[in-house]
Order: C-alpha cells, then structure tokens, then sequence
C-alpha cells in the first residue's frame, strides 16, 4: 500500500468508529470506564433500543412532573457539518416512548460533557428507562449510539 492509500483507509477507519456517547448521569446500563480517553468500548452500543444491555435495579429516583438533569459525554465527535446530528433524552415506559428533550450537536470536541434538563411527565410512574440516543446523521458513522439507565418516577 502507498502512503496516500493507507492515509485513506485510516480515515474510513477512523470514520467508522466514530461518535461514541456514554451516559454519565444517572449512570448508564453496565460498565462506564476509561471516559478520559476517545473511543472508550464503553461507550459504542449501536444496538437499539438499549445497547444490548441488560435490565438494573432502578439506581436513581425521579420525581413525576419533577425537573431532571441528564449528563451525556460526547466520547468522541464525528459532527457532520452539513448534516448535524443530536442527542435524544427519551423515557420508555411500558411500550410507550417518548422524547423528552434534545440536544443539538454543534460540533464540540470529544470529551465534551452536555447537560439536559426537562420535566418528566406525569402520569408515567414505577419503573422506567431513560434511554439516550445520539443521533449522528453522519453517512460516515453509525447512524446511532444507544445507552439507558434504569429509573423509577414517583
Ligand atoms: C424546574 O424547571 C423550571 C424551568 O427551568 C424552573 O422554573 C423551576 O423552578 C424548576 N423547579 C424546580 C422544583 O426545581
């Protein structure tokens, strides 16, 4: 392979690996290590609607009709500038699923940590998942990265 071919297929590489997203709070589903570097495994569950991962005891409490905080990181950018992508803060409860806020990307660098705060509806109490989706729309990147955490709305 030339150099200029292998530099190609380095960036198809690293394209493709790109846009990870790790749910920091409340903490995600499984395992949440090695956050202070790029690409963290961690952090690439392409498999709706929650990773592959499996269901927890609720860790965290939310209030219905209560304000909530959510702290996603950008593990590592693939903003696609004609085409920017989001965060989704969705709460599946039962069979139903609905978008509580978004979060637009705007390009930050990897690393970068995203609050959302919203409101939990009411009428949607016990247990519930909180799923994060970010939603590349990057035609070089996996078309979305998943993580939930499991909570209980009282
Ligand atoms: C919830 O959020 C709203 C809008 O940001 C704010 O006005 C209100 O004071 C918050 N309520 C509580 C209990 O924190």
């Amino acid at each position: 392979m030339n150099v200029q071919l292998s530099s190609v297929f380095l960036l198809a590489v690293i394209a493709l690996s790109s846009a990870h997203m790790c749910l920091v709070e409340p903490k995600q589903r499984g395992s949440i290590m090695g956050l202070d570097k790029e690409g963290a495994d961690d952090c690439i569950l392409l498999n709706g609607p929650c990773g592959g991962r499996m269901m927890e005891e609720p860790m965290t409490m939310f209030k219905s009709g209560g304000n909530f905080t959510v702290i996603i990181q950008k593990n590592l950018d693939h903003w696609a500038k004609a085409t920017p992508g989001f965060f989704g803060i969705n709460l599946m409860h039962g069979s139903a699923t609905r978008t509580l806020t978004t979060v637009p990307d705007m390009g930050e660098p990897s690393l970068t940590l995203y609050t959302a705060m919203g409101q939990i509806p009411m009428g949607f109490t016990g247990p519930a998942v909180l799923q994060v989706t970010y939603v590349t729309k990057n035609p070089q990147a996996p078309a979305v990265f998943y993580q939930c955490a499991d909570i209980l709305i009282k």
